[in-house]
């Protein structure tokens, strides 16, 4: 199939009239609690860019929630995972296992920080990757408590959903949650009550405080945290926060699990399990939990996978997805994405006090919209620039507890091209709205 041409172009309004038919199908079949952005329906994609049933060309800022990040339809995704649908699809690798699975982990314990001995298990998404984890750590401490943090998300499933920190739409309604989980300060700069220097060491004192105190480090299997909060509003913990924990887990013999997305550095510190899913796999569900040796292997045989976890196909796309991040040089294009992107940003934020605070790190780059001059949250204006980019043909999303950030998520093969052309579509719709 021939490549998209890396170009935006809109031939009807957006969503255009095929997109409105197949989204009043849709409404009739699909249940509601499953939501859209933006309902354009997708018939080709390439690149960074989306083709519709319309025949409109969308450029994306989405890459499918973090996901695409080696591009739609990757050429080395493509053909790893096609040469292995060809071959056979499925044999379950609790039952007859099969290399990709195998090649994957090692992959995931080269890439991955720490030189000691790691293992892997794969699952399917990753609500399924944090389950996991949770498992491995109770199996490993013989203890039961899990500490999360405010604005953390985790997944949809029920412990998840039980680590999640907001209630709507995640939780309202889907109770009872799953018990000994406890929730401290996440070190959020932006909002931190004594201003954003005192943020990292005051949330760290908080949160080992409360955990000392209210729940007992000698009941604490596990401290779960997304090195920087996605669907939180990416919040980026100031410089220290990760160690800080790191160091009072491993003082307290507490796991230590945090997420893991390419191109992410946690100062250093080391998590005892990682866990990764998005784009590990250039689009097919794949997740993982990778650890120190000793604590991956506490759970039995038998304790850990399922049916389709590390299903070969998408091993053979994460072996894709990842022979394109190391042959595309792709972490430094992250980081002068993620530059390309704050700095054009910060100009506008300069000039419009709405924009309360650009930050993010790699190709992973948030606005907070507040109503200028205070730190009120903004979100009617999140939602009516996405509005404006959407009809533009730009997928933005937007995210954060209060709802009023906006978050930037291109494929690292963007061209500097579209991704000029993308953030001037933004600086427009700051301009309109
Ligand atoms: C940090 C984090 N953990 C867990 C999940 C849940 O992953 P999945 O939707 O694949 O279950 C997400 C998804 O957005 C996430 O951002």
């Amino acid at each position: 199939m021939t490549e998209l041409t890396q170009e935006r172009r809109l031939v009807t309004e957006i969503p255009g009239p095929k997109s409105r038919e197949l989204f009043e199908r849709r409404s009739k079949v699909v249940a509601r609690g499953v939501s859209t952005t933006l309902p354009v329906f997708i018939t080709r994609a390439s690149g960074a860019i989306l083709a519709d049933v319309d025949g409109n060309q969308l450029i994306d800022f989405g890459s499918g929630i973090a996901v695409t990040s080696v591009g739609h339809a990757d050429a080395n995704v493509v053909r790893h995972a096609s040469e292995q649908l060809a071959a056979f699809t499925h044999t379950c690798f609790m039952v007859t296992p099969y290399e990709a699975y195998v090649a994957v982990c090692e992959a995931l314990a080269e890439l991955t920080p720490g030189d000691h001995e790691k293992r892997s298990a794969l699952f399917n998404s990753g609500a399924e990757a944090v389950e996991n984890a949770v498992k491995i750590a109770r199996a490993y401490t013989k203890r039961q408590a899990v500490v999360v943090f405010d604005h953390g998300y985790h997944g949809r499933t029920n412990l998840t959903m039980a680590l999640t920190a907001k209630n709507q739409p995640y939780k309202d309604g889907f109770g009872p949650f799953a018990p000994e989980v406890y929730r401290v300060p996440m070190a959020y700069p932006f909002r931190w009550p004594t201003g954003p220097e005192n943020c990292g060491p005051e949330a760290l004192a908080q949160a080992i405080s409360l955990i000392e105190k209210q729940v007992g480090a000698h009941n604490v299997a596990a401290v779960v945290i997304e090195p920087i909060q996605g669907e939180g509003g990416f919040i980026e913990p100031p410089a220290g926060f990760l160690p800080g924990l790191a160091a009072w887990c491993q003082a307290h013999g507490v796991v230590f699990v945090a997420g893991h997305w390419f191109a992410v550095d946690h100062e250093g510190a080391v998590p005892d399990l990682i866990t990764a899913a998005k784009g590990i796999a250039g689009g097919l569900p794949l997740a993982a939990v990778t650890g120190r040796a000793e604590i991956m292997d506490a759970a039995g045989p038998g304790g850990l996978g399922g049916t389709y976890g590390g299903n070969p196909v998408a091993c053979a796309a994460a072996l894709g997805a990842i022979e394109t991040m190391k042959s595309q040089d792709l972490v430094p294009r992250a980081r002068a994405i993620g530059e390309t992107m704050t700095s054009r940003l910060a100009k506008l934020a300069a000039a419009n006090p709405a924009l309360g605070e650009v930050r993010g790190r790699g190709a992973m780059i948030a606005v907070e919209l507040v109503k200028p001059g205070t730190k009120e949250p903004d979100a009617d204006l999140a939602s009516a620039v996405a509005k404006k980019c959407h009809a533009e043909g730009l997928v933005v999303l937007t995210c954060g507890t209060y709802g009023n950030v906006l978050r930037f998520l291109p494929p690292l093969v963007i061209s500097d091209a579209l991704l000029d052309e993308g953030l001037s579509i933004i600086e427009g719709a700051f301009a309109v709205v």
